[in-house]
């Protein structure tokens, strides 16, 4: 077999059921509504509570709602890809663990090296967001930390690289510790802690939701789509599209679920859920949160770091009381988002370790809590570096571009799907295939296509880097790989 053929090697379906059945060392403990609350505990966060004002003071006007509605298509229509690979592989791993069984070791590399992009540079965007509404509130009760401790030293822009005069990002980096040794502890008490959570930040938007519907100054949303500048993307059509770019953000995470399979007690029946219902809830709040926030300020008010926030300090003297709770109900939400993402690096790691494709001690499990806890412990390292020392606009667009790559490889790896296994018995089918899967791979490119030269050359940067560990590690330490060449060289002997 040439080393050619070699590179595109796949995990069938058969061998990934072997594995799930039979070296499963991690321990199955959620249930489909925990996959729905760690769908819902990673996507609602920094997206709705920051990004909602720029978009719409910038990009979109009150039309931000559409641009809400177009993000969730491209997201609905890769997240019912994502649906089918996950009832049909209980594994670790999401589209890595797709790619593998699709379309060969080497693409699936590339996404497994690519998905570390939206979940480690995710969870370290976010904590940098944490850390923000964390100097806020603490102000509000009149505790000031200094900016030196609680911001990036560096700061990145037009004229590049600068030193910003701070020493370190401290509260990102903590929030980063905290969320790691929970995950650490194990993944039911994680599930428990996700739970709560979501419940105070699902709370904190209906209450704004529920208030502010009658703060809403219908003059506000006229002219619902103002008009373009006669710039592309500020306002008008394109601005919509532009928008939703930006608020694409907010969506990232349904995915994540697909990362716990190992850990789901009924994984093909339950993760198709998990992702959907997630995708669809949050959705819903968005649309809704986006329209009462555009209703009660004008958009040209609204390109602030607090949105939501502001809203509300409109609602009068008197209802003063729920700009603290916003802020709390922010502060906890984000922290479920880093959660999330952090636990599903992690089983990143861990599967493809497992796999052979990278160090071996990170597919330990701890004996007691049976946690991947080396591979928890090295992403939190790593995210706590990034989130302490590098400003969140830089990491922000590598998270959407990785994750928006995932995406279209997903969407392609279905059509593949059905031409490689048509009869796997499979407890969800995506719709209208090959035209869904179609959609979803065009939308997600569009909106690749749209982010900035600058972080492409970033992803194919974080790329050369990925190809020179595989080649350097993997490819001569992939199980895969070391399988079917001593079946081969078997067969030889025996010719
Ligand atoms: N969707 C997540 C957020 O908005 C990443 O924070």
């Amino acid at each position: 077999m040439s080393n050619f053929k070699n590179l595109f090697i796949r995990k069938t379906l058969a061998e990934l059921d072997f594995e799930a059945e039979n070296h499963n060392s991690l321990k199955r403990h959620l249930t489909a509504m925990n996959l729905v609350l760690l769908g819902i505990g990673c996507v609602i966060g920094a997206g709705i509570f920051v990004l909602t004002g720029t978009a719409a003071a910038i990009h979109a006007g009150p039309a931000v709602a559409i641009s809400f509605a177009i993000s969730a298509l491209g997201c609905m229509f890769a997240g019912l890809c994502y649906a089918e690979f996950a009832s049909m592989i209980p594994i670790s791993g999401s589209a890595y663990t797709y790619g593998y069984a699709t379309m060969g070791e080497f693409l699936a590399w590339i996404i497994g090296w690519d998905l570390i992009l939206e979940y480690l540079f995710g969870a370290a965007t976010v904590a940098v967001g944490w850390s923000g509404y964390v100097v806020s509130l603490l102000q509000y009760l009149n505790i000031n930390l200094p900016a030196s401790l609680s911001q990036s030293p560096f700061i990145f822009d037009q004229n590049g690289w600068h030193a910003s005069g701070a020493i370190i990002n401290f509260p990102a980096m903590f929030i980063i510790g905290l969320m790691t040794t929970l995950l650490v502890i194990g993944i039911k008490e994680s599930a428990k802690f996700n739970n709560l959570i979501v419940l105070i930040k699902v709370a904190v938007i209906l209450l704004f939701i529920g208030f502010g519907i009658s703060h809403i100054d219908t003059s506000n949303w006229i002219p619902f789509i103002p008009e373009n500048t006669g710039t592309f993307g500020h306002f008008g059509w394109s601005g919509i599209l532009a928008g939703a770019g930006v608020v694409f953000f907010a969506y990232i995470g349904f995915d994540a679920v697909s990362t716990a399979s190992q850990e789901a007690i009924n994984p093909k029946r339950d993760m198709p859920v998990g992702i959907l219902v997630s995708l669809a809830i949050c959705t819903l709040l968005y649309i809704a949160v986006s329209l009462t926030l555009t209703g009660i300020v004008n958009y040209k008010e609204l390109n602030v770091a607090a949105p939501i926030a502001l809203a509300i300090d409109k609602f009068g003297s008197n209802m003063m009381w729920l700009s603290p709770i916003v802020k709390i109900g922010a502060i906890a939400g984000l922290s479920s988002v880093v959660l999330v993402l952090l636990m599903g690096q992690s089983r990143i790691l861990f599967i493809m370790s497992h796999d052979g494709l990278l160090w071996k001690s990170f597919s330990k499990v701890h004996k007691k809590y049976k946690t991947p806890h080396i591979a928890t412990l090295l992403t939190g390292l790593l995210a706590a570096f990034f989130a302490g020392f590098f400003p969140i606009g830089l990491l922000g667009e590598l998270v959407s571009i990785g994750t928006l790559l995932a995406f279209v490889i997903v969407s392609i790896g279905i059509i593949i799907l059905r031409k490689s296994e048509p009869n796997a018995a499979r407890s969800f089918r995506t719709p209208w295939v090959p035209l869904v899967p179609i959609l979803g791979a065009v939308i997600c490119f569009v909106q690749m296509a749209s982010l900035p030269l600058d972080t492409w050359m970033r992803l194919i940067i974080w790329m050369i880097i990925g190809f020179v560990i595989y080649f350097g590690y993997g490819i001569k330490h992939s199980k895969a790989r070391l399988k079917r060449i001593s079946s081969e060289s078997k067969k030889q002997y025996y010719k």
